[in-house]
C-alpha cells in the first residue's frame, strides 16, 4: 500500500544559505503533488521565513519563524541553511471509524535544516509538507550539546495574510479565557484581535478558503492566534502559558505540533477536513475492534432544563429507577449507550469549587452501579460513565486507574469527561501544556482499559484520534446546553450553520441534538418570550444536525417523554454515525449548509440541510446515488408555515422514489432545515 518514499539529500553550500556577509538569500520551494500549493522557505539576511501562494498567487507574504526562551537568547536571527532533505509520499490509509472510510495522504516534503552563526550554535529542522488541501510545518530539534532542558516564553510563527480576508473567529481571551463557548463573529482579519483555532478565512475574491490551525499536539501549548498590529493583516501564534508564565517546557530531542494551513477554491470544499489526520501519527492501538461509533441518550437535559439535579435530593437524576427507565428507553429504540450524570459522589454543594471531592468510583447510595451495568448489558446498552472534574486534575489523575479498571470490569467501555472551571486546581489554564499533557494522558489511560472518551470543555480537536481512535469526540464549541439556560437566550438560528464550517474542521463534536419539546413553555404550548432560553430551530432541523454535525457519539438530547408519539423520532432511531462518504451538497458560511454522507458499509444515504434566520429554497442534485439504482427517500422536511420563532414543530415527512438523476427542491423555513434517508428501493 505504501510507496517506497523517496529520499532526497541536497548537501548545501553555506555559502548560499543565508551566512552573514556571503549571499544573503536563499530560497527553497516545495509545491502540492497537483502543482497549486507552493511554500517558500527563505533565509533573508540570517532571518527565516515562509510564504504560502496558490496557482502563482501569494496568499501568506513571508512570514517569520522562531522562539524566545527563558535563560537563552532567542531563536530568530542570524541563523543559516545547512542542508535540505526532500521526500514524497503517496499512501491511502483507512479509518476505524469517520466522516470518511479512506484518507488520501499525498504530500511532497521539504526540511530544511537551520543553524544558528553565532554560539550556542543551536540546530533545528523545519519540515514543511504541500498536500493538495493545504500545508502544514513543524519545527524538529535534535538532540544536540547546545540545547538540553529548554523553556518557551514565544513561538514567533506568523501567518501574513496576502488579503484582507473575512475571518469567522471566537475569542481566545474573553469573556472567559479558558471556554470555546461562544457564538461566532465574522470580520475582516485586520480586525482580529485574539481568537481561537481553526480560524477560518475568505478571501475578498471568495475564489480562496483557508483554515489556519494546528496537529499533533501532544506535549506542547495550545496555540491561539492573536492579531500582530492596528489594521495589518498578521496573525501570530499565541501559545497558552501555564500557570507561572511559560508556555512550553521542553527537553532536545523535540518536536512542536504542526502548524496547518487548509486551502480550498470554496467553503464547500472545506470538509471533510483530513489534512490534521494526515499529520497525525498512525493508529497506535493493537486492536480497535472494541471501538464503537454509536447513538445515546442520557440522564443529562433534566439537569440543564432543572427538572432534575446532579446532586442527592428529591430531584436526583441519577437513580436507580430512572437510569432503568433510560435502559429500556434506549434499547427500544437501538441506541448504544446511556449517559449518566451525578450518580457519583461530589456534586453536593458548589460542585466547581469542591473539585477535589469528586469520587470516580463511589456512587451515591441511590444509584446501584453494578446492578445498571449488568441491567443494561442484557439489554444489549452500555453505561456511559460520566467524569466531571472541575478541572481538578490531580484528584482525577489519582483515580483514573483504579476508576477506569472499575468500569471495565462492569463492562462499561465509555466516558464522558468533563472540566468546568476557567483555570484548574493547580492554577493551570486548559490550553496550557500541563493540560495537553493531561487530555493526553486520559485517553492513553482510557485505551489501555479499552475504554472510549467524549470530552466537555476540551483541547481543540488536533486530529488525536488517528493515533488514538478511542479518542471519540469532544465539545469545544457552543453546543446544544446554552439553550437550555443561557443568559443571552441560546444558540443564534445561523449558530451550526457557522460551526460546520470552523469548529467542524477540527473533527467531531458533541453537539447533542434531538432537542424536541423546543418550547419548553408546555402550560401555555406557546413560545418563550424571544430573551428566554430555547431551542431557535425548527424541529426538523434538529433532526437534520445529525447529519450535518458530525459526531461518532451521537446523542438523541431530549427527554424519552418528548419523543413519545413523534413520528419523527424515527429519523433518530435510522441515522447513521459512521460514514464511508461525506459531500457538502451547497453553503455558505453563516447562512446554510446541506451534506450528504454514506453510512459505511451500506448504500443508504443521508442528507442533512440547515439554514439560518432566512428561509431558502436549495436545488440539490442527487448525483452521488449510483446511476440506474432505485432508491426510495424518506423526508422529513418543514411543515407547513414552520419556522424558528413560533411555529417550530410542524414536521412534514414524506416518501419519494428517486435516483441519481433526480434534482430535490429542499425548501426550508426560517431556521429550519431538512432530514432525508435515501435507500436502495426493496
Ligand atoms: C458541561 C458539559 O458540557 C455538560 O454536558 C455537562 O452536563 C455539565 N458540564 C456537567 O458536567
Ligand atoms: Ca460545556
Amino acid at each position: 500500500m505504501r510507496r517506497p518514499a523517496g529520499t532526497l539529500l541536497i548537501g548545501l553550500a553555506a555559502a548560499a544559505l543565508g551566512v552573514p556577509g556571503a549571499s544573503l538569500r536563499a530560497q527553497m520551494l516545495v509545491t502540492s503533488p497537483d502543482g497549486r500549493n507552493t511554500v517558500t522557505v527563505e533565509i533573508v539576511d540570517g532571518r527565516l521565513a515562509y510564504s504560502l501562494s496558490k496557482d502563482g498567487r501569494t496568499l501568506i507574504l513571508p512570514s517569520r519563524l522562531g522562539f524566545r526562551f527563558k535563560g537563552a537568547p532567542p531563536l530568530e536571527q542570524g541563523l543559516r541553511g545547512t542542508d535540505v532533505t526532500r521526500q514524497s509520499h503517496d499512501e491511502w490509509w483507512t479509518q476505524p471509524w469517520g466522516e470518511v472510510a479512506r484518507v488520501h495522504d499525498h504530500y511532497n516534503e521539504l526540511a530544511v535544516g537551520v543553524e544558528e552563526t553565532a554560539p550556542p550554535g543551536r540546530r533545528f529542522t523545519l519540515r514543511v509538507r504541500a498536500f493538495n488541501d493545504g500545508i502544514g510545518f513543524r519545527y524538529e530539534f535534535p538532540e544536540q550539546p547546545g540545547l538540553g532542558t529548554f523553556e518557551i516564553t514565544d513561538e514567533l510563527t506568523e501567518f501574513a495574510l496576502a488579503d484582507n480576508s473575512r475571518a469567522w473567529s471566537i475569542p481566545s481571551d474573553r469573556p472567559r479565557m479558558d471556554r470555546s463557548e461562544m457564538l461566532y463573529s465574522s470580520g475582516p482579519v485586520s480586525l482580529l484581535q485574539r481568537v481561537q483555532t481553526p480560524l477560518t478565512l475568505e478571501f475578498t475574491d471568495r475564489k480562496t478558503v483557508m483554515v489556519i490551525h494546528e496537529a499533533d499536539l501532544a506535549d506542547y501549548a495550545r496555540m491561539n492566534l492573536k492579531g500582530g498590529c492596528i489594521e495589518c493583516r498578521t496573525l501570530t501564534a499565541d501559545l497558552a502559558p501555564m500557570g507561572d508564565g511559560i508556555k512550553v517546557r521542553g527537553k532536545a530531542p523535540f518536536v512542536t505540533p504542526w502548524r496547518t494551513i487548509q486551502l480550498a477554491d470554496n467553503v464547500t470544499q472545506l470538509a471533510p477536513s483530513l489534512l490534521g489526520l494526515n499529520l497525525n501519527p498512525p493508529n497506535a492501538l493493537a486492536s480497535t475492534e472494541w471501538i464503537h461509533p454509536m447513538k445515546y441518550v442520557g440522564i443529562w437535559w433534566g439537569m440543564h432544563i432543572g427538572t432534575m439535579t446532579w446532586s442527592s435530593g428529591a430531584r436526583h437524576g441519577a437513580t436507580t429507577a430512572n437510569t432503568r427507565r433510560y435502559i429500556d428507553f434506549a434499547a427500544a429504540n437501538g441506541f448504544g449507550g446511556v449517559l449518566v450524570e451525578g450518580w457519583n459522589t461530589g456534586w453536593d454543594g458548589d460542585w466547581i469549587a469542591n473539585r477535589n471531592a469528586f469520587s470516580f468510583t463511589q456512587p451515591y447510595p441511590d444509584y446501584d452501579l453494578p446492578d445498571l451495568a449488568r441491567y443494561a448489558k442484557e439489554r444489549g446498552v452500555r453505561l456511559i460513565v460520566h467524569n466531571e472534574t472541575s478541572g481538578g486534575i490531580q484528584n482525577y489523575e489519582r483515580q483514573l486507574d483504579s476508576a477506569f479498571a472499575l468500569y471495565r470490569l462492569l463492562g462499561l467501555d465509555a466516558i464522558k469527561t468533563g472540566y468546568v472551571t476557567d483555570t484548574t486546581a493547580e492554577g493551570h489554564s486548559h490550553w496550557s501544556q500541563f493540560m495537553v499533557r493531561h487530555y493526553r494522558k486520559v485517553i492513553e489511560e482510557a485505551a489501555k482499559h479499552g475504554i472510549m472518551v467524549d470530552v466537555h470543555e476540551p483541547l481543540h480537536d488536533t486530529g488525536e484520534r488517528r493515533t488514538y481512535p478511542n479518542m471519540m469526540t469532544r465539545e469545544g464549541a457552543r453546543g446544544q446546553e446554552y439553550n437550555a439556560w443561557s443568559g443571552d437566550g441560546g444558540n443564534t438560528p445561523e449558530h451550526e450553520t457557522i460551526l460546520f464550517f470552523t469548529r467542524l474542521l477540527a473533527g467531531p463534536m458533541d453537539y447533542t441534538p434531538g432537542i424536541f419539546d423546543i418550547m419548553r413553555d408546555r402550560s401555555t404550548g406557546r413560545a418563550q418570550h424571544p430573551e428566554e432560553p430555547r431551542v431557535r430551530t425548527t424541529l426538523a432541523k434538529q433532526l437534520a444536525l445529525y447529519v450535518v454535525l458530525y459526531s461518532p457519539l451521537q446523542m438523541a438530547a431530549d427527554l424519552p417523554e418528548n419523543y413519545e408519539g413523534q413520528p419523527a423520532f424515527q429519523f433518530i432511531r435510522d441515522v447513521a454515525v459512521d460514514w464511508d462518504t461525506t459531500r457538502v451538497l451547497d453553503g455558505r458560511i453563516g447562512d446554510y449548509v446541506a451534506v450528504a454522507r454514506r453510512e459505511r458499509n451500506s448504500r443508504t444515504w443521508f442528507i442533512g440541510a440547515i439554514s439560518d434566520e432566512e428561509a431558502r429554497t436549495l436545488d440539490v442534485p442527487l448525483s452521488f446515488l449510483t446511476p440506474g439504482r432505485r432508491y426510495v427517500a424518506e423526508i422529513y422536511a418543514d411543515g407547513p408555515n414552520a419556522n424558528w420563532y413560533d411555529n417550530p414543530l410542524p414536521v412534514s415527512i414524506t416518501r419519494r422514489p428517486v435516483t441519481s438523476a433526480t434534482r430535490l427542491r429542499m425548501v426550508l423555513a426560517p431556521g429550519g432545515g431538512q432530514a432525508i434517508r435515501i435507500r436502495p428501493a426493496n
